[in-house]
């Protein structure tokens, strides 16, 4: 026990003390062999004593990897405290004489102790020599690699790249102290063989020879600003780059291998711009002087390597042919983080960064180009579904991206509350106050809550009292809210509820909401217009307290009984808003067009609402009936997916075919809006009629059986993006409506398969070969081929995957249950247990109407006799059927009403023009 408190007060009084100890500049030299796989290097770090006490020892990180050259460790007193005049007082260097060296590979780091101590407020040089190995990918710090420069040569290249930030840091490669907030200035040096070109942080200023006849030369980098170890990068290569630009004397280039030099163009002609704005935007001039992009052969992952002053791409990220808003948004994306990543540093990894940064590159993106189709649905409305995927939050990078987003839309939630000017002058303020330093989150919330106060946003003494405080709930549920807005229409008041949101996509029970176990609670925004004042209020926006129930008064907004109110409007908040029935209505009779962003909003929350259980069908269809009549492709864009939901939610009852010729109408006067194709049209334009096409011919339009053909008969299947395109877009209309042969062609593909090929292809075109078709035939011969033939060309897994895709859609479901009964003896014997059992379970628990629940009873009742080792697995599934059964004649039968009444009335086409520039871009 007294041992161990002897330890502890020791590692407190050590930690103490290292702590004193700064670096105040590096000098690197780095010399990598490429090819040989190992490094040689040396530093020489200037360090202080800022601590009150002298100290006799310094401990630097090293990893334990690292080969430190132990009897050339020296330290020196640099004379001097301005110590760029180092040369000149080289004569009055003191040596300190090293007595000890301790190397703790457990933790990674490498204590010196010299025998004289080391005074307070004087410049020491510690100067250690090491090597290492190269890793062989960019999942180590340092790594070569090779590249070959065109499809037809043999020819491997090397070169070499440094990752610090996500190989693990830079005590990987050089001794160090590598927390973040410890920053200083670097000067490198790179050893290389004469034909490579060296990338870094900084510019190049000299180059000397190492070897008599300049094989081997010496590049050395001018001085950086105060930086953080980890922000440094380098990148050795034959690359080239386009002529390079200008942005403010700052020099910015795109490099890339030769042979993909010209497709390089459209992203070096992007960069300086995008800088520009985000210079005006932070108000700080890029820091350095110059900046390079890199498309990196080999490098798959869609995050760059980022450092300060050399960012390194996937090559397809800079170099594929795609819209304008595409790659300036990815840049700024990415650029944005010279700033808030480097020029000032979290002190730990955060989610905060990449979401400042989605959220500058909305931004930067929407200044700079004319917005795309894929550009219009903010990932805002895809949130919603992604929390209610299966094992999603197992998946920790998709987790963090989410989170990513989810704080982008807080951010911008937050400046609406601000206003967008006070808001930009609180992120320059915390720039201000942070830059050539680190932060922490609560830093980042803190300088927010000073621009708050500031701008009248957050009252003093006044709940909420920071935007830490504020933000806390939004950041740590992994859920975002429903609120209800509920009026009481004897007085002026509502009550307003909140509740995590959760789909109810769990089929075993659908008769009610499902709810979240976890009480998360959020601050709301009060955010109010009513019928009579559609202008969104910018000014005094209180906050809702979270708590699950409240009163709130309304009396200032003077809306009348018959006039309807509109709750977080354009979901300027990340949250959807359900409405009492009267509401609803009020808002479904209005007779003007409201705005772009309101119907997305009012569309998105009504249907999904009803989706998810918490509204009649038939109220959020009539509030969605404003899709009849409408223009504009960014709300057609939120409604594709919506309709995508809902057909499958139809399946199997007398809704879905009523909501196909319902769809059927409203989509072909898009079609008819969009014509035929041109030659040079805008992107969005193509995306927006592919996007339309498919849905449609979901839904059986004659012609796109023909069109597809035509496409099958001019695609050549060898070249990988024209058969994806005809695959995407067109395969499951083929397998669907084509001939037996047709469907046969497709089969083929996949009995052939070639192991080497992509799996996903694979698994894509037989889930269409099992999902896709129309008619019973099809179905029958890919139950009898995968469950029936005796060459086992089908594993356990694929029977399984077809069983699942097939029983979705109702007449496979239908197809599976006669098959069944046909083939009883044969499938139960035969079959694998895990197999036969699964197909019971999915033929009994699809149906979703009372003669198909009559139809499966009877058989179950008739056979019971030979389904004794299934008998459970039966009765779960027709127990499940009765409550499907009992939801469908609840919740859609009105709707089946509303339908029939909707396809009854005399239908005149909407008419409309598709304009190339939407109208809320105009004004
Ligand atoms: C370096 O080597 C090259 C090639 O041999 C030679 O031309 C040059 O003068 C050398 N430079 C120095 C500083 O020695
Ligand atoms: C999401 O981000 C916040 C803020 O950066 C963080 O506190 C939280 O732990 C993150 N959650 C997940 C699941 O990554
Ligand atoms: C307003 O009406 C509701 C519903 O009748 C009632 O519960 C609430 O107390 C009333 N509020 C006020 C302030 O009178
Ligand atoms: C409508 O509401 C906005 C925001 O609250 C306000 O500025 C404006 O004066 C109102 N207009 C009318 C006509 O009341
Ligand atoms: C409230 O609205 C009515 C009509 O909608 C209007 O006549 C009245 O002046 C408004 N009152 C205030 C205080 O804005
Ligand atoms: C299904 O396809 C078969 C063979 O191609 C054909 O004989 C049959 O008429 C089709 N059935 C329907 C309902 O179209
Ligand atoms: C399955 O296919 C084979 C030939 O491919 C055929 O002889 C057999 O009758 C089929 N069985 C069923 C149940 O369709």
């Amino acid at each position: 026990m007294a041992r161990w408190f002897l330890a502890a007060c020791l590692l407190v009084t050590s930690i103490a003390v290292q702590g004193s100890i700064v670096p105040r500049g590096y000098r690197l030299d780095l010399h990598p062999y490429p090819g040989d796989g190992v490094f040689k290097g040396k530093v020489r770090i200037d360090i202080i004593n800022t601590g009150n006490q002298s100290v006799d020892s310094v401990t630097l990180d090293v990893h334990s990897t690292l080969n430190v050259v132990d009897r050339e460790v020296k330290v020196t007193r640099v004379a001097n405290l301005d110590s760029s005049e180092e040369d000149e007082v080289s004569m009055e260097e003191t040596s300190l004489t090293v007595t000890k060296l301790e190397k703790r590979k457990d933790i990674h780091k490498f204590q010196i102790t010299t025998k004289q101590s080391l005074k307070k407020d004087v410049t020491y040089q510690v100067e250690i020599l090491f090597d290492g190995t190269l890793g062989s990918d960019s999942s180590s710090p340092f790594y070569q690699s090779t590249y070959s420069n065109s499809k037809h040569s043999q020819l491997k290249k090397w070169y070499v790249a440094m990752n610090l930030l996500k190989g693990g840091g830079a005590h990987y490669v050089f001794p160090c102290f590598e927390k973040p907030h410890l920053k200083t200035w670097i000067e490198l040096s790179v050893a290389h063989k004469g034909d490579f070109h060296v990338l870094t942080t900084m510019p190049l200023v000299d180059t000397t020879n190492v070897t008599s006849e300049g094989v081997w030369v010496r590049d050395h980098f001018s001085r950086s600003p105060p930086m953080s170890v980890n922000s440094l990068a380098m990148f050795q290569s034959d690359f080239k780059h386009p002529p390079m630009g200008e942005n403010n004397g700052n020099k910015v280039g795109v490099w890339g291998k030769e042979d993909i030099l010209r497709s390089l163009n459209t992203a070096q002609k992007m960069l300086p711009a995008v800088l520009v704005n985000l210079e005006l935007y932070l108000s700080r001039p890029y820091p350095l002087p110059e900046l390079n992009l890199v498309a990196l052969p080999g490098y798959t992952d869609d995050k760059p390597i980022d450092a300060w002053g050399l960012q390194m791409f996937r090559e397809v990220d800079l170099s594929k042919k795609r819209d304008d808003f595409w790659i300036a948004h990815l840049i700024a994306k990415y650029t944005s983080l010279q700033w808030t990543d480097h020029l000032t540093t979290p002190l730990f990894p955060t989610s905060l960064t990449l979401a400042l940064s989605k959220f500058l590159a909305d931004k930067m993106a929407w200044q700079l180009e004319k917005p795309v189709f894929n550009s219009y649905v903010s990932d805002m409305y895809g949130m919603y579904l992604e929390y209610d995927k299966p094992g999603f939050t197992e998946i920790k990078s998709q987790m963090e991206a989410l989170n990513a987003t989810k704080i982008r839309f807080v951010l911008g939630m937050l400046e609406h509350i601000f206003g967008p000017q006070s808001f930009r002058q609180t992120i320059q303020y915390f720039m201000s106050s942070k830059e050539y330093h680190a932060y922490s989150e609560t830093d980042f919330w803190n300088k927010l809550s000073d621009g708050a106060y500031h701008a009248g946003v957050l009252i003093r003494n006044r709940s909420p009292v920071s935007i830490e405080q504020i933000v806390k709930p939004w950041l740590q549920a992994d859920r975002l809210p429903v609120v209800t807005f509920r009026r009481n229409y004897i007085n002026t008041t509502v009550q307003v509820m909140q509740e995590p949101f959760v789909l109810n996509d769990d089929e075993d029970d659908v008769s009610s909401p499902a709810r979240n176990t976890k009480n998360y609670l959020w601050w709301i925004p009060n955010i109010v217009v009513s019928q009579n004042n559609l202008t969104v209020p910018v000014r005094n926006i209180s906050w809702l307290k979270p708590i699950a129930s409240q009163e709130v008064e309304m009396k200032q907004y003077n809306f009348t009984n018959n006039q309807f109110v509109l709750f977080n409007p354009g979901s300027l908040g990340p949250f959807i808003v359900n409405y009492d029935l009267k509401n609803w209505e009020l808002i479904a009779q209005h007779s003007k067009r409201f705005p772009v962003s309101i119907r997305q909003q009012l569309l998105h929350d009504s249907l999904t609402l009803a989706l998810s259980g918490r509204l009649c069908y038939v109220y959020a269809f009539n509030v969605s009936k404003l899709i009849e009549q409408e223009p504009e492709p960014a709300v057609w864009k939120t409604y594709f997916g919506l309709a995508t939901r809902l057909r499958t939610k139809f399946q199997g009852t007398p809704v879905a075919p009523k909501y196909d010729i319902y769809l059927k109408k409203m989509l072909k006067s898009v079609n008819a809006a969009l014509e035929q194709p041109e030659r040079g049209e805008s992107s969005w334009k193509a995306n927006f009629r592919a996007e339309n096409k498919r849905l449609l011919c979901e839904t059986g339009h004659p012609t796109c059986l023909t069109e597809a053909r035509d496409v099958q008969s001019r695609t050549n299947t060898s070249n990988p993006d024209e058969d994806k395109l005809f695959l995407d877009n067109y395969l499951c209309i083929l397998l669907g409506y084509g001939t037996l042969d047709e469907w046969e062609f497709g089969l083929h593909r996949i009995m052939y398969y070639p192991k080497n090929k992509s799996q996903t292809e694979r698994l894509f075109i037989f889930r269409s070969l099992a999902s896709c078709p129309k008619n019973e035939t099809k179905f029958v011969r890919m139950l009898n081929l995968t469950l029936m033939s005796g060459d086992h060309k089908f594993s356990e897994e694929d029977m399984l995957t077809m069983l699942t895709v097939m029983s979705t859609v109702s007449l496979g479901h239908e197809t599976m249950f006669k098959f069944m009964m046909k083939n009883f003896e044969y499938l139960s014997t035969k079959l694998e247990k895990t197999v036969w059992e699964y197909f019971v379970k999915t033929s009994f628990n699809n149906f979703r109407t009372e003669e198909g629940l009559d139809k499966a009873t009877e058989f179950y009742q008739r056979n019971k006799r030979h389904f004794v080792s299934v008998d459970d697995i039966i009765k779960n599934a027709l127990d499940k059927v009765k409550i499907q059964v009992d939801w469908v004649r609840k919740h859609l039968t009105p709707l089946d009403g509303w339908l029939t009444n909707a396809l009854q009335e005399p239908w005149r086409p909407h008419e409309f023009q598709f304009r190339d520039v939407p109208s809320f871009v105009i004004g």
